[in-house]
């Protein structure tokens, strides 16, 4: 397996998603709900690419919802590991609103989750070359 560094840039993971009318909430803008699922698949995706392990999410933490996104708009979630333990992966993950027209992106939500590289009795496992 590559070596972490390596393994950070490969593991970096985009989803491009469009709002539809059923992610918002009744003011027409995204669901707090469906960002958090959203996040969570997207740290799902970049740890199991950084570890190649089957993982668990542990801990979400502190979301921040700067900017709201009307349903119609094309967001990019993207999801980067930021930090590793023994098992454990932080994964930031930000979700991004584009203008179609312009090209242009604006940073519209953030926060990290905690993901866990489990064996198949959902016991944690050392991630390749941490300390074991
Ligand atoms: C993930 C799980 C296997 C960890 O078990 P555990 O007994 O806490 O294991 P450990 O104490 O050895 O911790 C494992 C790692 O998780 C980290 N961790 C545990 N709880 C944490 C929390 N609340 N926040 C951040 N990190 C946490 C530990 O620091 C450790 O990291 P490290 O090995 O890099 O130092 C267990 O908590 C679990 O099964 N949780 C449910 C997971 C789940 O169902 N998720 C939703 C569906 S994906």
């Amino acid at each position: 397996m590559s070596d972490p560094q390596t393994r950070k840039e490969q593991s970096r993971t985009r989803i491009t998603k469009l709002v539809f009318p059923h992610d918002a909430n009744p003011i027409g803008t995204l669901y707090g709900g469906t960002a958090m699922h959203w996040m969570d698949e997207v740290a799902f995706l970049t740890a199991t690419r950084y570890s190649r392990r089957q993982v668990v999410t542990v801990s979400m933490d502190r979301v921040d919802f700067k900017v709201p996104i009307p349903e119609g708009s094309i967001v990019e979630l993207v999801g980067e590991v930021t930090g590793t333990g023994r098992t454990s992966m932080t994964v930031q993950v930000r979700i991004l609103i584009e203008d179609a027209m312009a090209g242009t992106q604006e940073l519209a939500i953030e926060g990290s989750l905690v993901m866990v590289a489990v064996d198949e009795t959902m016991k944690p496992v050392a991630l390749s070359g941490s300390q074991e």
